[in-house]
């Protein structure tokens, strides 16, 4: 990670048109979701990832861009329904809604990015109206048999013109990890205008980067996660689209996310938890360039930290296999250099990545009945958002004397 250039990369701001200036560089990375088949290895491209601050709204984003259909496609692997966690977060989230913001005649909510239907089982089943749109054909359909509406497309300006005019307007416009996926921020706000009712409310959630900051979790920054959203940033962002950003709520999940709710100005007063966050920010300089500079210097601490662990246990003849075939990890593993002779394999629960070969590194991905055949002696825990669940489930391995290593916010072993 280099922060001494003199001459810091610049790109103009996706959202104000200011000036970004680069502040981390990972170098070379996969497409984060894009598991091989082995025949594919020689085929397989790779992108920069870097990111930016923007000086005048404090956006922070990538400084390139990964065509959007190189990742979202009918053959994207990642289901959101793998986790009882996060189930459970958006269960609890859909009552929250039915009792709120669709209680009424005929409500319509649309949700960006509804992936296998996580959040909109539960909207259905209550019997409001509803429509998930999503590009990557694979999970979409899966929704789709759970008896959920779904258009399998990207959203953006025309695709909400589109819907408007079949559906009529939408009284609440969701999405979760998503948003901060999208670029092209100013055609999902022209779409959030085309189709939200006048008094409706756009409300996504995604994760915050104050969290990223505080604890080190540099794997949240991988091709898909265009944007790291800060409170801040994302007013400045809803403010330039003609929106209001009205309320901002911490929660926990995927290490510290923040649940942004958006209404055209005017319609609802801002929150007390929204002014209390935008002022913790200032206190954290969360928008300021040289903030990036200690983050820099903790992601190479833990790199160094992590290599040097997995490298001991290795020389000691220790058996250390992955655990959780994130998206995350493909950061981890190509900027830390970890590879199959380290790590033979990763166990994962999802169908589409078992078989296949982990981005970049290549290393196999396996059931998580071949971490039971035998338990290896250490477990690197990518998953490192689910470890409740996980380390639940997997009891047995600690009882038999495994030990789970973790590298954020600290390298340290459990
Ligand atoms: N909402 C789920 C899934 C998040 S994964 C959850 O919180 O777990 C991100 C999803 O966004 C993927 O399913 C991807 O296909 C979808 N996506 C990416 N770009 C999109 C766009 N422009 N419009 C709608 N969905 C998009
Ligand atoms: P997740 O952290 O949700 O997302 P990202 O890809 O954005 O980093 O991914 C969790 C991965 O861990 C997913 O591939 C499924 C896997 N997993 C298990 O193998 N077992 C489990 O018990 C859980 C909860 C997840
Ligand atoms: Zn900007």
């Amino acid at each position: 990670m280099d922060l001494s250039k003199t001459l810091p990369t610049m790109v103009p701001c996706r959202i104000c048109g200011g000036t970004v200036y680069e502040c981390l560089d990972f170098g070379r990375q996969p497409l984060s979701n894009g598991f091989l088949k082995p025949e594919d290895v020689p085929h397989e491209r790779y992108y920069r990832l870097a990111v930016g601050i923007c000086t005048s709204c404090t956006m922070v984003q990538q400084v390139h861009e990964v065509p959007r259909q190189l990742m979202f496609h009918d053959g994207y692997v990642y289901r959101a329904s793998g986790s009882s966690l996060m189930r459970k977060h958006f269960e609890h989230y859909a009552e929250h809604l039915l009792a709120t913001e669709l209680n009424g005649e005929d409500k319509f909510l649309v949700e960006i990015g509804c992936n296998d239907g996580v959040m909109l089982r539960a909207i259905h089943e209550a019997g409001v109206r509803h429509l998930g749109v999503d590009p990557s054909g694979g999970a979409a359909r899966v929704a789709e048999e759970n008896g959920i509406r779904v258009r399998i497309d990207f959203f953006e300006r025309a695709t909400a013109a589109s819907v408007r005019a079949a559906e009529g307007p939408a009284d609440v416009i969701f999405s979760a990890n998503t948003i901060s996926h999208i670029p092209y921020l100013d055609s999902v706000f022209g779409g959030v205008d085309a189709l939200l009712a006048p008094e409706g409310v756009f409300i996504f959630e995604d994760r915050y980067l104050g969290d990223i900051i505080a604890r080190t979790y540099f794997d949240q920054i991988y091709d898909e996660h265009f944007y790291l959203f800060s409170v801040e940033s994302v007013r400045a962002a809803a403010e330039q689209y003609g929106f209001q950003l009205v309320d901002a709520e911490h929660m926990p999940v995927h290490g510290g996310s923040i649940r942004y709710t958006v209404a055209r100005p005017g319609v609802r007063e801002p929150s007390a938890s929204l002014l209390a966050l935008l002022e913790q920010e200032r206190e954290m300089q969360l928008g300021r360039h040289e903030t990036f500079a200690g983050f820099a210097g903790r992601i190479n601490g833990i790199r160094d930290d992590l290599v040097r662990l997995l490298k001991e246990l290795h020389n000691d003849g220790k058996r250390i296999l992955g655990y959780g075939a994130t998206s995350k990890s493909a950061t981890v593993t190509m900027f830390c250099g970890i590879d199959s002779g380290l790590v033979p394999y990763i166990c994962d629960t999802t169908p589409g990545k078992q078989g296949r070969l982990a981005p970049g590194s290549h290393i196999p991905v396996r059931t998580p009945d071949a971490f039971r055949d035998p338990y290896p002696d250490y477990a690197l825990l990518f998953a490192w958002n689910h470890a409740d669940e996980i380390m639940a489930k997997e009891r047995t391995f600690r009882e038999a004397g495994g030990r789970w290593i973790l590298y954020v916010p600290d390298v340290h072993v459990i």
